[in-house]
């Protein structure tokens, strides 16, 4: 993670107020802007884009027009509700990395420009550190060190926090992310785009041991989520008959079609228990050998039902202290950039105004 200091980072400005810190999250799809003050969440505004729902992913052109429109209605509804004004700010944070290119530019060149008109502090927040730290922002928070499962549409990580700030991934996805997993196996069943709420859903009323996929063998704390998505693909084009690839497949498409139809809330609560059983199977060996029992699930896929219900009961098992942020700051939200923002305030990691956003962060984002 950058850490420079330079001019802009002068706390004794006479504009330093007492409103707190601005945060804006622009990493993907959804346009947020949130104020934390002294730790704690005033407001957290998050404005979606249905754009992308036609498409069945998001298109990146269509993000960052998006995001344009929506970003100063959403800073001047988070502001109004947290009844702050710009000047009052202590400091303007924003989502560096990693995400879509175009949708960060936006916020962070944002972020800038307040920064540098107002002479505030600029902090630069790591996504997935955010995803983490929404852990922090209600009570009860989990003790120092613990571990955080962090599940989203892009990343499958297990991270060791050892302070908000001091934080290693000790594992994750050699392939596909759990978030890619549901998404991509919506599609497979023709639901539309983000898929992972709708095979939740349906799972609800299905029957997660009718179907059996397979649990990869991968050594470590790490995952794969492709032989998943390769097996459900080739049992639906045989129609439920058969997982094996075949040159010539056995069902013709009107017969995969009305198998899904009448099996959908049984496929896809046998999916999702598979992902689900994935996910936790390496958290508790993650536990073992750190022999932490403070545990932690983040990011949008900790919305989902079962995942959150497993985990609990795993943890009442294994007598793990178990934490989940509540459901608004699980998917993409500035809250978490917000509070992240505040730990990098108290620490003055502040950014220059030559600070640049990024698609990739690298495979960790130790710091
Ligand atoms: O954290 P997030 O909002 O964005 C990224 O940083 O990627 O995660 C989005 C992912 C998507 O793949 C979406 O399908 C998944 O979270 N997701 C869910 C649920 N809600 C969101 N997956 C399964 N069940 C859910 N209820
Ligand atoms: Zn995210």
């Amino acid at each position: 993670m950058p850490q420079i200091f330079n001019d802009n980072n002068n706390l004794s400005s006479p504009l330093r107020g007492t409103g707190g810190i601005l945060a804006i999250e622009s990493s993907c799809d959804e346009t947020s802007a949130a104020i934390c003050r002294d730790g704690k969440i005033l407001s957290n505004i998050i404005a979606g884009q249905k754009v992308h729902e036609q498409y069945g992913g998001v298109v990146p052109e269509l993000a960052s027009r998006a995001h344009i429109q929506n970003i100063i209605p959403v800073v001047d509804a988070a502001l109004q509700i947290a009844n702050c004004k710009l000047e009052m700010l202590d400091a303007i944070a924003f989502t560096q990395s990693p995400g879509l290119i175009g949708s960060l530019l936006v916020g962070s060149q944002f972020a800038k420009s307040l920064a540098l008109s107002l002479n505030k502090p600029l902090i630069a927040v790591h996504h997935m550190q955010a995803h983490v730290l929404a852990n922090l922002i209600d009570d009860p928070k989990p003790s120092f060190p613990f571990l955080c499962l962090t599940v989203s549409g892009g990343h499958t990580q297990i991270v060791l926090c050892e302070s908000p700030t001091k934080m290693k991934v000790i594992g994750e996805t050699i392939d596909d992310a759990a978030g890619e997993a549901f998404d991509k196996t919506a599609k497979l069943l023709g639901l539309p785009y983000p898929g992972g709420p709708l095979i939740d859903k349906y799972a609800n009323d299905g029957d997660p041991n009718r179907f059996q996929f397979p649990e990869p063998q991968i050594p470590g704390l790490d995952f794969s989520f492709s032989g998943l998505k390769t097996s459900i693909l080739y049992f639906l084009q045989n129609a439920g008959m058969s997982h094996i690839y075949k040159e010539k497949f056995l069902a013709t498409e009107a017969e995969k079609e009305k198998f899904i139809k009448e099996n959908i809330n049984d496929l896809c609560a046998s999916v999702q228990q598979r992902i689900v059983s994935i996910l936790l199977n390496k958290l508790k060996k993650a536990s073992v050998e750190t022999g932490i029992k403070d545990i932690c699930i983040a990011g949008g896929v900790s919305a989902n039902s079962s995942l959150r219900k497993s985990f609990e009961t795993m943890g009442h098992q294994y007598k793990w202290n178990t934490f989940i942020p509540a459901f608004q700051y699980c998917t993409d939200n500035a809250a978490m950039i917000a509070i992240t923002a505040y730990f990098k305030f108290l620490e003055q990691q502040f950014s220059d105004l030559s600070v640049s956003a990024s698609a990739r962060s690298g495979l960790t984002f130790e710091v």
